[in-house]
């Protein structure tokens, strides 16, 4: 199992679970076959570690917003210090954005003003979005229908029909390390009916390793499980569905070659 060109469009590297040996890590990437990572900021803080580590790293790009679980933390001066920060080359997206009523660590009023607030800052600034929607789907889908923003629905947990649904505002769908769960069955149904070109590959790393490494922390470099499984479920190559990943992640986040 040996593939080329991965673009992994959803990371964490700013989180304090590589602390110890970050840049270890992401050196070693390359040689594992990924040439391209976002690291999705969730505050203040991780969105400026994103920025300082798209600037370290020629093949780290970032992406920065405040998260559902940290909206109720965010000041008014942080929304104004990220808003400054878009300008930057490297920050190709607004996010991680959206909604989280599983955990509700936000109040949902508070998660739905700043969604809405961050949906039509990257409509003023035309750029991505980068959605986290977790047992929020009607809410989430009324306001992408509001907004009409482009971007992706990252680790897309809805059913086929609401995928059907975001492809038809034209966004993408973003699949990781779930889809090999054993008890996966919505992502693999979402798996077969994505086409091809709005499909996107990620990990959410540390977070979400896929079978057999479940459970472990995540890197990059794992998404080739994530990968086999989607080209299983799709009947097709696996090195062709990262090639046409990676295109379509830097056709949607801008990124040339
Ligand atoms: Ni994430």
């Amino acid at each position: 199992m040996m593939y080329r060109n991965i673009f992994d469009t959803h990371s964490h590297y700013d989180d304090d679970k590589f602390d110890a040996d970050r840049d270890e890590v992401l050196s070693g990437l390359s040689e594992n076959g990924v040439c391209g990572v976002i690291d999705c900021g969730c505050d203040r803080e991780s969105s400026l570690k994103a920025i300082a580590l798209s600037e370290k790293y020629d093949f780290v790009y970032a992406a920065i917003g405040v998260h559902p679980h940290e909206a109720q933390e965010a000041t008014q001066a942080d929304l104004e210090e990220l808003k400054a920060l878009y300008a930057k080359e490297k920050v190709v997206a607004v996010g991680e954005i959206g909604l989280d009523y599983h955990y509700d660590f936000s109040p949902r009023d508070i998660q739905l003003e700043l969604f809405e607030k961050q949906l039509s800052l990257a409509n003023e600034l035309s750029l991505p979005v980068i959605i986290h929607d977790r047992e929020a789907h009607e809410d989430t889908l009324n306001l992408l229908k509001k907004y009409k923003p482009c971007g992706v629905v990252h680790c897309f947990s809805g059913s086929a029909e609401m995928a059907k649904e975001v492809l038809k505002l034209g966004m993408y769908i973003g699949l990781g390390g779930a889809v090999t769960f054993r008890n996966a069955k919505k992502p693999l149904e979402v798996a077969a009916v994505v086409p091809a070109e709005r499909l996107l590959l990620e990990t959410d790393c540390p977070y979400m390793a896929p079978v057999p490494l479940r459970g472990s922390r995540c890197d990059s470099s794992m998404i080739a499980y994530t990968a086999e499984k989607l080209a299983e479920v799709r009947s097709c190559d696996v090195q062709v569905l990262i090639d046409q990943c990676r295109k379509n992640a830097k056709e949607l986040f801008k990124i040339g070659n």
